[in-house]
């Protein structure tokens, strides 16, 4: 109902050519992994042939991981394991991850975990097909000449579209840097919600509102286009809708289930349109205060969805009505100003907090982590130009725990 061909506000496309990024396969199924053989075949690698699982270490012992790798090895396939992954990866453990897939005859790379094990996975499979190249040249975008080792990703938690992207994330030094582009995309992604059922409740929330992120700030971009913002209204409408369920009740299958795919959906948004002001303000002070990657964007999401209104009415107004608002009777700004409140009372039901205060980020620091943002993470997409002045109203606001004009209840 909310999907139309006309445009909801200012794109991009009217002046530019877009592109649309997706794998070639995307499987959702409720125990797809155990099948992972039949996707080598759909590959064209034999049966016999070794392949390289990069796995989460924490999820090696989990029952359905283990039968993931029987059903690999019942369909005749050698399961290498490789699992040294960091938590927020570095260059290094992605130039390790290089190093080992070299030494081996893998005919395709399997990626099982979060987002961290997935872009290992996805570098891995670039550094095999450009064994001269250091991984350090990779990074930036379309730095990978080329690609032809397949790609398979699995997702275990449902929030950063490492299964369907073109990004991966590094830290080098204090930053951060991404090995972007085509070349890095997957091959097949199979979206298995079981392995999400025993996430914890505090990364059900935060890899949840990675996604609700992702949607709203690829749909706020320049960049966006009209079908990219089909798959963005999706995932909005299922995270209003299961994301609380999945955080109160675990094992709510339905609930992982559509978050599963909220989480994928969102990737393509986040692949076409990519993100405004919100990953950076929270890819600025997440590393540096310790806060986890979608923790982070949740919480600056409301402050930038205000920010960027006056700009966009129109597109937060047509967000309002897929999260769920009823919107009769509501001015376009009337309805855009009730899903930042939507927002923001999802984010606080979810045990997040909403002022920098609370973790302990100090008033003096706003102005450097403003100036900061906007030299680390510019977004030429942004339909505000970012200036620090404007930038470091949002710290200010985001600091005291209070919207700018919206009033919350
Ligand atoms: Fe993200």
């Amino acid at each position: 109902m909310y999907i139309t061909s006309v445009p909801y506000s200012p794109y991009r496309l009217i002046t530019a050519a877009t592109y649309f990024y997706i794998p070639k396969r995307v499987v959702f199924e409720v125990g797809g992994a155990l099948k992972l053989a039949n996707e080598l075949k759909l590959l064209g690698i034999d049966s016999g042939s070794s392949v390289l699982m990069v796995l989460d270490p924490a999820i090696k012992s989990l029952d359905h991981t283990v039968k993931t790798i029987k059903g690999l090895e019942e369909g005749g396939y050698h399961v290498d394991i490789y699992t040294d992954i960091e938590y927020e990866p570095s260059v290094d453990c992605a130039r390790r991850a290089a190093e080992y897939i070299r030494k081996g005859d893998f005919k395709a790379v399997i990626g099982i975990g979060g987002g961290s094990t997935l872009d290992v996975a996805k570098v891995a499979a670039a550094a095999k097909d450009n064994p001269t190249k250091d991984v350090e040249e990779f990074i930036g975008m379309d730095k990978i000449p080329k690609r032809v080792t397949p790609v398979i990703t699995l997702p275990t938690t449902a929030g950063t579209a490492s299964e369907i992207s073109r990004y991966t994330v590094f830290t080098k030094g204090a930053g951060k840097v991404g090995i972007n582009g085509y070349n890095v995309i997957p091959d097949i992604a199979v979206v298995d919600p079981v392995f999400t059922y025993t996430l914890p409740p505090r990364i059900t929330a935060g890899t949840g509102l990675d996604a609700l992120s992702h949607a709203v700030e690829g749909m706020i971009s320049l960049d966006a286009t009209p079908m990219s913002d089909m798959f963005g209204l999706l995932s909005i409408e299922l995270v209003f809708k299961y994301l609380r369920r999945a955080y109160y009740k675990g094992n709510d299958v339905e609930a992982r289930y559509f978050m599963s795919l909220a989480a994928t959906a969102a990737g393509v948004p986040l692949n076409v349109g990519r993100t405004v002001l919100g990953h950076s303000i929270s890819q600025t002070f997440g590393p540096q205060y310790k806060v986890h990657h979608g923790t982070g964007c949740g919480m600056t999401l409301p402050y930038v969805m205000e920010f960027y209104l006056p700009a966009i009415p129109e597109k937060l107004a047509v967000i309002a009505r897929a999260a769920g608002i009823d919107t009769t009777g509501l001015c376009v700004w009337g309805a855009a100003e009730e899903v930042i409140k939507a927002t923001w009372n999802l984010v606080r039901d979810l045990g997040v907090p909403l002022s920098l205060k609370e973790i302990g980020i100090s008033k003096a620091e706003l102005e450097v982590l403003a100036e900061r943002t906007i030299k680390e993470w510019p977004r030429p997409n942004s339909p505000i130009e970012l200036t620090k002045e404007r930038v470091l109203k949002v710290y200010e606001a985001m600091y005291e725990g209070k919207l700018l004009r919206v009033k919350t209840d």
